[in-house]
């Protein structure tokens, strides 16, 4: 399959998301293109792709600057080229995981569900279909945010994503590519 894997990271916490997604796509020999979007200037061709992975953290219930900012880029170029069609007919062959690492500090997992749903829209409504919704611990990196690693919603959660959290990434990439590799060879 031919992979692109999209992901914007302000301290470092998602980048290792989608270091491990990278590597398990490799070593199931996919052909896997990582871009950091904060550093991509160009528009991308999103159908060129058979699976996209994107991912962010989640910053006031959103996904960061630099992911909004490259969804604006795309949206444009989007509308410019009226890419989108009404009801957004699927595209056969064409599929996106989209995931957030997020703390909750304040309520949780509900902080880490619109910064998904925000960034899967752009997907769906060009008739990429969404297979999968991941939302993962990070902490925060900041030291003068670290009490809310041991004092929020979820508990503590100092040094995530940890060794469990990228084995359960590795299970889940593996398990969605095979699940998807007959429904993409077929189109
Ligand atoms: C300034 C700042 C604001 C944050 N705001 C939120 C928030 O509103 N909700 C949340 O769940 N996590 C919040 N976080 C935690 C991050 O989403 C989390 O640490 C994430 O893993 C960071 O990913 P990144 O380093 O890849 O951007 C915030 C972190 C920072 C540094």
């Amino acid at each position: 399959m031919n992979i692109l894997n999209l992901y914007a990271s302000l301290n470092g916490q998602t980048e290792k998301i989608a270091r491990e997604i990278e590597k398990t796509a490799l070593m199931g020999e996919h052909i896997v293109t990582t871009v950091n979007v904060k550093k991509q200037e160009d528009i991308i061709d999103l159908l060129a792709y058979d699976f996209i992975f994107i991912g962010s953290g989640v910053y006031t219930w959103l996904p960061g600057k630099a992911m909004l900012d490259w969804m604006k880029r795309q949206m444009d170029y989007i509308r410019k080229n009226d890419l989108i069609l009404p009801g957004s007919p699927r595209t056969p062959g064409k599929f996106v995981c989209v995931y957030c690492t997020y703390a909750g500090p304040h309520t949780g997992e509900a902080e880490a569900i619109p910064a998904i749903k925000y960034m899967g829209q752009l997907f769906d409504h060009l008739g990429i279909t969404i297979v999968d919704e991941w939302s993962i611990v990070g902490a925060f990196i900041p030291k003068k945010m670290h009490q809310l690693n041991i004092s929020g919603r979820l508990g503590n959660i100092e040094g995530r994503p940890n060794d469990e959290d990228l084995r359960q990434v590795r299970e889940r990439v593996k398990g969605m590519l095979n699940s998807l590799q007959v429904s993409i060879s077929s189109t």
